[in-house]
């Protein structure tokens, strides 16, 4: 026969693809693979087809929280950005995110471009200068972003509220109207103080923007939600922080710096420059220059559209450069249908994944959920084992171990003969341009189930033919050997069509068949007259206790981690010398042992935390001692969230009277220790610890 030849007619194309760059102040989780996996997917696939596809990324690594987290740690940001930095690229690494390259916008190449495209929006009259009024904390002698004031919420009167919204009621206020405002730095009441600030003037950008969101560069629920941002008038955008502030200083500025979102995004820029500087057949201009016929693709979160559709457009062309080809917004994950959470265990870190199970089951997980729209994405657990059991061990996969035996023990691991099905072999080499199509415009989970399509249709070849069956027949060698061949045969189309999403199996696959890295111009041409080489397992099922010993890990994580719940509180624990609490607080005088033994404490799992209307300081806690459920009502509303509770185990006094309160009736108390206040600690059970059981 005709060998299959498959040519993609298309042109060359430039593509430079970006993906959100992350803060340098906390580890990568399973809710920001959602993107670098979509994104990697898409560069993967385009660097398939032919096309010169650069995918650069960058740790976001300015700001306040950051230079408070490298105070609390005692070490200067640099140090904190480069350790995250490693971190951060390892993650990524783990998971075969293949970026081109990997930057920070704490770079040389990122300071010379903000500098550059805050004088030219300067020089064109887009910026302006004005005094406003904001908390100050007097004794940390800073400013505060409105994350860092804590007060009693203005509408429900909650305690303890962040400075913009309201956790229990879901308010949001500026931090002027909170009762009774602290700096959660250092506790002080917030002052009000004057200071001078740049602003950016979006609205000079309107008649460009209105028609850019409406140009095909945006899916149409973002256009349509940036519609609604247009009706209330586009307001000027503060550029500037004062010192301290871990950032650029602004030119002729002194004391003034980049508010961080000013130069994240210039960090695509940096990093591609960082690039170019390595690579001399790059040029930077090609890339950015107004009228630059590269494509460029920004893939980000739903959550940041505004930043990246309106301001960063905006300044591109103030300063003189080209927009981006399209914003690319993507849904949040949930896991298990819930928001991630830390006290369910699952809010999952890169690292307890990688720990446990192989990164190319995410990859396909999400490829078969991910679509071009900004529906969230659920990650649920037993789906996911399911899913990736059946279709990449039950369907993929065992194409190639049901015939790969036989090609080695009776033909020397020789693929010999015509093709048994040059029909089917067409049909799924035709197949290829539909799957790109779907590849190009990130529906992934329709090329996802095109492609398990084609898998069935390949198991149904070898289970009407049989090749366990010709094999014992006589004179049947060539069919079997000419099946089997055929089998590998789709498996290679089959193993070139997820490669974009199974990178790593896919290198086994080229390497245990003998041939070139596979592209979408040379998986049509069929293996015949070719010698393979030994077969080890490419992919083994999911195992269901290494999914448990990830969620156990990522629950462990949460308690390495605690107090320690925000850069915020951590400022506080340091600075409220715990070591003084036990000094002030002195060890009681010796009681019996059957006094101590009349105690019976029991380990619990808190089922459920709610908060209690009209409670400053309870929190209602439903507790499972293992076959019987208490209510109790504990004073630890000021130191956790009812969501830092659920799901965790905990010790109580299971034979404390029960109290009857104004709130109802507590059947219990739970232990916990600290002076009170935020610094209060509940106590928890190594692993292997089950409800009901006695603590001695
Ligand atoms: O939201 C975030 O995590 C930001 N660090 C994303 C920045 S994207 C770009 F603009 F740099
Ligand atoms: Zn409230």
């Amino acid at each position: 026969m005709q060998p299959t030849t498959h040519k993609t007619s298309q042109k060359r194309r430039q593509i430079l693809v970006t993906s959100a760059l992350p803060y340098a102040n906390g580890p990568i989780h399973l809710g920001h693979l959602v993107e670098y996996i979509q994104t990697d997917i898409w560069s993967r696939f385009q660097k398939m087809r032919g096309h010169d596809c650069l995918y650069v990324c960058a740790d976001d690594a300015h700001g306040t929280p950051i230079m408070l987290r490298a105070q609390n740690e005692g070490i200067k940001p640099e140090e904190l950005i480069n350790r995250i930095s490693h971190e951060h690229q390892a993650d990524f690494a783990g998971f075969h995110i293949g970026f081109d390259n990997y930057h920070s916008t704490h770079s040389p190449e990122n300071r010379e471009l903000a500098e550059l495209i805050y004088r030219r929006l300067r020089d064109n009259g887009h910026i302006h200068s004005r005094s406003i009024t904001q908390a100050y904390d007097p004794e940390k002698q800073m400013f505060l972003p409105d994350r860092f004031i804590k007060g009693g919420c203005p509408k429900c009167g909650a305690e303890d509220q962040y400075g913009d919204s309201c956790e229990v009621c879901g308010a949001t206020y500026s931090p002027t109207d909170l009762k009774n405002p602290v700096s959660a730095l250092s506790g002080a009441t917030p002052i009000e103080r004057e200071s001078e600030h740049y602003f950016f003037r979006l609205a000079d950008f309107e008649g460009m923007l209105q028609y850019w969101i409406k140009s095909d560069h945006l899916q149409s629920e973002i256009s349509h939600k940036l519609n609604e941002w247009f009706e209330s008038g586009l307001q000027d955008w503060d550029i500037s922080r004062d010192a301290p502030y871990f950032g650029f200083e602004i030119p002729d500025a002194p004391g003034k710096f980049f508010y961080v979102w000013l130069d994240a995004p210039i960090g695509y820029m940096a990093s591609f420059k960082h690039l170019c500087d390595q690579h001399e057949e790059l040029n930077f201009d090609d890339y950015w220059k107004q009228d630059s016929k590269a494509e460029l693709y920004h893939f980000i979160g739903k959550d940041i559209a505004y930043f990246h559709t309106l301001f960063w457009p905006a300044m591109l062309t103030g300063s003189g450069f080209r927009t981006p080809s399209a914003v690319y917004c993507h849904g949040f994950l949930t896991v298990n249908g819930l928001k991630m959470s830390k006290s369910r265990g699952t809010f999952i870190m890169a690292r307890s994944y990688l720990d446990h199970l192989n990164p190319e089951y995410l990859r396909y997980y999400f490829a078969a959920k991910l679509s071009d729209g900004i529906d969230d994405i659920d990650l649920n657990l037993e789906d996911f084992q399911q899913r990736v059991n059946a279709d990449l061990v039950g369907k993929v996969v065992n194409i190639a171990s049901r015939c790969v035996g036989f090609i080695h023990k009776r033909f020397a691991g020789r693929l010999e003969g015509e093709l048994s099905e040059p029909q089917l072999h067409r049909e799924f080499v035709a197949a290829g341009e539909a799957i790109a199509a779907l590849y190009e415009k990130r529906q992934y989970n329709q090329a996802m189930r095109q492609i398990m399509a084609l898998a069935d249709k390949a198991n149904q070849y070898i289970d009407e033919k049989k090749p366990w069956v010709l094999a014992k027949e006589d004179g049947k060698d060539a069919e079997v050997q000419a099946v089997c061949s055929t089998g590998l045969n789709l498996f290679m189309i089959l193993t070139a069509y997820l490669k974009p999403v199974l990178p790593a199996m896919a290198k086994q696959v080229e390497a245990f068949l003998h041939i070139a890295p596979l592209t979408w111009n040379n998986y049509g041409v069929p293996l015949i007259g070719h010698t393979i080489g030994p077969f080890s397992p490419l992919m083994t099922r999911v195992e269901p206790d290494k999914v448990e010993a990830m969620l156990n890990a990522s629950k462990a994580d949460l308690q390495a981690q605690t107090p320690a719940k925000s850069a915020a509180s951590k400022a506080t624990a340091s600075e409220t010398a715990t070591g003084k609490a036990l000094a002030a607080d002195p060890i009681s005088p010796p009681i019996a042992y059957e006094d101590f033994a009349k105690l019976d404490l029991r380990i619990v799992r808190i089922h459920k935390a709610e908060h209690v209307e009209g409670a400053d300081k309870l929190l209602q806690l439903t507790l499972d001692l293992g076959g019987e459920t208490r209510n109790v009502f504990a004073g630890i509303k000021s130191a956790y969230s009812p969501e830092q509770l659920e799901g965790r185990l905990t010790v109580m006094v299971a034979n404390l009277a029960p109290r009857k309160m104004r709130f109802g009736l507590s059947e219990g108390m739970v232990l916990a220790a600290g002076p009170g206040g935020k610094e209060l600690f509940i106590l928890g059970p190594d692993e292997g610890a089950e409800p009901g059981m006695r603590v001695k």
